[in-house]
């Protein structure tokens, strides 16, 4: 299969109706779309990416309304965190309706849905007459695309169409929670920070986001967002650097004179920034050749803590 890269709206649209699948912009990162109606289409979701079908998709929706019919119930307390943060990095797990096939939810009762922020992909979502599937649109286990080049490096070949609309905003996946006694739970970091939440919700959500927990997200894995050259946290007093090492640091301001080849996330110490160039540099640093990858940890607060969580995971395939 020829995978094609373009802007084309319309083309996007025909091959969704058709059960074909489609590599989308949003906000956090690139999703592989599909019709969530049509399971022959969901299936080569699961088979394009390489992951197993017992991980449930995320559906997206063109507004909060348009979930109504999907879900048997949206609490009050949910539909309000909707209203603020959505379209923008924010999923929710909420009890399926009668509509949403066994095979969007592994068999769960519960599905998850978000309202994404692009342009682009909102005007493909109001066209549409139905939601789209969408997991992020890397090979299992891969680091999540935040440009259409990313993409294409992992699904060339296994999808018809990439639908280009430029660098990804947040750059890190949504923000996953759902409510259990009446209080947000957070099952994956995301690109909404506990921080934001807590400004609405009036209280720290607890956090729900390793396997012991008994929920279920591949956030949640314990070696996941890797790349294939070795990556570890930085420690310079622990590790022994050679010229073979490749280095991603967080603020260039506070590495002025390094000699290290590395690639800077943000000029001046900026979380947002970092979050935005994050996986694109761990794409690049992975292509360059390098023994091994040292990365900063960040701060612990704000996207500081998502990035490091990713990164938790990212680097245990290889300590
Ligand atoms: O930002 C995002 O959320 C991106 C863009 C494309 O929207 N999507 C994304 O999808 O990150 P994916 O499949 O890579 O991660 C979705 C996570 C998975 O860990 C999945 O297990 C979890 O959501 N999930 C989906 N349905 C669920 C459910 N019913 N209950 C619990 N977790 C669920
Ligand atoms: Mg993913």
């Amino acid at each position: 299969m020829k995978t094609v890269i373009g802007t084309d709206i319309q083309q996007a649209i025909s091959l969704l109706k058709q059960g074909g699948t489609v590599a989308i912009p949003t906000e956090t990162v690139y999703g592989l779309a599909a019709d969530s109606t049509n399971e022959d289409a969901v299936l080569s979701i699961f088979e394009a990416k390489g992951r197993p079908t017992s991980n449930p998709l995320i559906l997206h929706f063109p507004s909060i309304e348009a979930i109504d019919p999907y879900v048997s119930d949206f609490p009050e307390e949910l539909k309000r965190l909707a209203t603020f943060f959505c379209p923008g990095p924010l999923t929710f797990i909420l009890p399926k309706s009668s509509l949403v096939p066994s095979i969007i939810t592994a068999g769960q009762e519960t599905v998850a849905v978000r309202v994404p922020e692009h342009p682009m992909t909102l005007e493909l979502l109001q066209q549409l007459d139905f939601p789209l599937a969408a997991p992020s649109a890397n090979r299992y286990g891969g680091i999540s695309p935040t440009t259409a080049l990313h993409v294409e490096m992992q699904l060339s070949k296994r999808i018809p169409y990439i639908l280009d609309g430029g660098a990804c905003q947040t750059g890190l996946e949504s923000t996953i929670i759902g409510l259990a006694e009446k209080k947000v739970i957070v099952y994956r970091l995301g690109g909404i920070s506990l921080e934001q939440l807590e400004a609405e919700l009036g209280y720290v959500p607890e956090v729900k986001n390793e396997l012991h927990h008994g929920v279920r997200t591949s956030g949640m894995v314990k070696y996941h967002y890797a790349t294939e050259t070795p990556l570890f946290f930085m420690n310079p007093k622990r590790d022994a650097y050679t010229d073979k090492d490749g280095f991603i640091l967080f603020s260039k301001k506070e590495h002025q004179n390094t000699k290290k080849a590395a690639i800077f996330l943000s000029e001046g110490g900026e979380l947002s920034e970092a979050a935005k160039n994050l996986y694109a540099a761990l794409h690049e640093m992975d292509q360059k050749g390098y023994a091994r990858i040292f990365i900063e940890a960040f701060p612990n607060d704000r996207l500081g803590k998502t990035m490091n969580d990713r990164l938790k995971r990212a680097t245990a395939k290889f300590s």
